[in-house]
């Protein structure tokens, strides 16, 4: 099948779970979830993933075990011991500390799986407030998709290889032995709720102290793995903690959580202050009323403070008359009080340093500012200077120009520095374009940095899911494996019990294969013929070299093996292993099998001694 196929199919047989089951497959790692399903499809033995969904169809006894596949529920209390250490010596301090005296306190472990991760997090809890305040004040969520993993959580009992890594004295404290059962303490049992939650769909839970989410978020791609976290940012209160398991790094959510302990994957929610919020609780802090009734104080102060302002500046009125020139103006123009009054064309400033009188009629008549950049002027026993020259009309509430503003702005030391900054921008603009390679450079290098990183990351993710895979199936192998055990030990007993009937009869036993190779050969047949079983063990009987005529056997050897074959019973001269002639009954029997075919023959063999009659088994 071609790959587009295969991925048409795949997206098919999605579908089809998500609309007959509900759960959406498609927000998990793509290439994970392929690998689990086809574990399952070589369980049943189909091939490719169409004809695995109409395998579906025909067998829903298969969903469970599909999924089972897919929610892989590894787990174990304390898992990752030195993360759990860092949660309890460092975060659930600072959790505490957010909190009043018997101020309730919400946990939510998401993807609690069998529910050892709920439990842990109950026994770290109990440690740091006590039993009767934990008892008293935390209630922890623990939820799942998987309702099989939620019913033996809820069950709180535990197989003793499954509370191995719980430290002994937490366990003697924490867990009620029953023979080899471990049931989790009831009072604290009762602070953990239980429930079924998908991640992808669901609503969370809110007002959360501590979110404890691990090896659950990597199965899930990017896009759900953001939707997920926006969900738990929302979930957390403002000082709310979110752990999470050792491959889960959130490198691309830094907005929203801020690592506490990166190593130990524990961060803190960065609860959003907007801007906008910021600046209205500074404007309502500023607002203080203003004193009334100081009009005069006001134009006091404007006065005071155009005459004190550091550019010289001076007011017209409508026809021309100088009314007012600030500090500045009467040092710089060399004003009198005695111009004031005066019309202004009179005045030497009226053209010197800027012809300025039919720009005044222009700012007029157009009833907008009018500016003169950069006037050079060279005033009497000082150095030549650059002035920057406004002309503003200043127009009242009716829209009447009633007199004009002239500033006179002193930008010398801006035009040297504008020369100077001409001469070190060249400089700057060729060192920009050397900077700008090695940017481009160091810019795509880190752009395939930041990729690398985002591949380990996946990467890592990927191998501690398969890691997943390979511990759920090594517990499988493992369970067989011990049933294997089983079945060899009861093997060789059985063995061991055939093997002390066959040393113990008193007649040579040789158990013969239907091609007449020798299968087995038993301790008294070793002391009659001299051949050890080794050496005679696959051997055709009838080409022994031994003291019994093996030949005259032939007969009686055939006859048993037919299918209706009977005993039958040959007495035969002989030579025993010592060299002496001896009389020998040997009786061939059919070996039948569970399915009354004959698979073989059983030949006892016994030497007659004199006294005894000729046949020990009778006819
Ligand atoms: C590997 S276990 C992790 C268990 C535990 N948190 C730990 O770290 O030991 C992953 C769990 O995530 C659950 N899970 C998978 N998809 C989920 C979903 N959409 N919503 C909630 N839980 C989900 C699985 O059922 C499984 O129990």
């Amino acid at each position: 099948m071609t790959a587009p196929e295969d991925d048409r199919q795949f997206d098919s047989l999605l579908d089809y779970l998500q609309r007959t089951r509900g759960f959406d497959f498609k927000a998990y790692k793509r290439l994970g979830l392929m690998r689990r399903i086809q574990r399952r499809m070589q369980v049943v033995g189909v091939d490719g993933f169409g004809t695995y969904l109409d395998y579906l169809e025909v067998h829903p006894e298969e969903f469970p075990q599909l999924f089972n596949a897919i929610l892989i529920n590894v787990t174990a209390f304390f898992r990752d011991q030195p993360a759990w250490d860092s949660l309890a010596a460092d975060v659930v301090p600072k959790v505490l500390a957010t909190k009043k005296a018997n101020e309730p306190l919400r946990v939510w472990s998401a993807g609690c799986a069998s529910g050892e991760e709920a439990y842990t997090l109950a026994m770290v809890l109990s440690e740091a407030l006590g039993r009767d305040d934990f008892c008293n004040r935390v209630k922890i969520y623990a939820t799942d998709v998987d309702e099989d993993a939620l019913n033996k959580a809820r069950l709180a009992t535990y197989r003793a290889p499954e509370v191995a890594c719980i430290p002994t004295p937490l366990l003697s404290k924490y867990f009620e032995r029953n023979g080899d059962r471990f049931t989790f303490d009831k009072d604290l049992r009762r602070c953990v709720i239980f429930g079924r939650h998908d991640l992808i769909q669901d609503a969370p839970i809110s007002r959360i102290d501590l979110l404890v989410c691990r090896n659950t978020l990597m199965y899930f791609n990017a896009e759900a793995q953001a939707r997920i976290l926006a969900r738990f940012h929302f979930a957390l209160c403002p000082a709310g903690f979110l752990f999470l398991g050792r491959a889960e790094m959130l490198l691309t959510h830094s907005n929203t959580f801020t690592p506490v302990n990166l190593k130990r994957r524990i961060f803190a929610k960065v609860p959003k202050v907007s801007l906008r919020d910021h600046l209205l609780i500074m404007a309502q802090t500023g607002m203080e009323e203003a004193p009334e009734n100081h009009l005069f104080n006001h134009v006091r102060l404007r006065d005071l403070s155009f005459d004190a302002d550091p550019t010289p500046q001076i007011i017209l009125d409508a026809n021309g008359t100088l009314l007012m020139a600030n500090e500045k103006a009467r040092a710089t123009f060399n004003l009198n009080p005695k111009d004031l009054g005066r019309p202004f064309q009179d005045l030497e400033l009226s053209y010197r340093p800027a012809e300025l009188r039919t720009h005044i009629g222009q700012a007029q008549a157009q009833r907008r500012t009018v500016e003169l950049k950069g006037v050079s002027w060279m005033p009497p026993g000082g150095e030549a200077r650059f002035i920057d020259v406004q002309i503003v009309p200043l127009i009242d509430i009716a829209g009447n120009v009633q007199g004009l503003k002239i500033r006179f702005e002193d930008v010398t030391g801006y035009k040297h520095l504008q020369a100077e900054l001409q001469q070190s921008n060249q400089e700057l603009e060729t060192a920009y374009e050397e900077i700008q390679t090695s940017n481009e450079e160091l810019q795509s290098t880190n752009e395939e940095l930041e990729t690398t990183n985002e591949e380990l990351q996946s990467t890592n993710e990927e191998l501690e899911t398969m890691n997943e895979e390979l511990q759920s199936s090594n517990e499988e192998l493992r369970t067989m494996n011990d049933e294997l055990h089983l079945r060899t030990e009861q093997l060789d007993q059985v063995n061991a019990f055939l093997e002390s009937i066959l040393t113990s009869l008193q007649s040579g036993v040789a158990v013969l294969k239907k091609d007449l190779q020798v299968q087995v050969w038993n301790g008294r047949s070793e002391d009659l013929w001299g051949l050890r079983s080794e050496e005679v063990q696959g051997k055709n009987f009838l080409n022994l070299d031994i003291g019994l005529p093996v030949e005259k056997l032939r007969q009686p050897i055939k006859a048993s093996l037919s299918d209706d074959g009977a005993p039958t019973l040959v007495t035969v001269d002989a030579v025993n292993r010592r060299g002496r002639a001896i009389r020998c009954a040997v009786r061939c029997s059919p070996l039948v099998g569970h399915d009354k075919q004959v698979r073989g023959t059983i030949l006892l063999m016994e030497e007659l001694d004199g006294s005894r009659p000729e046949s020990p088994y009778g006819h």
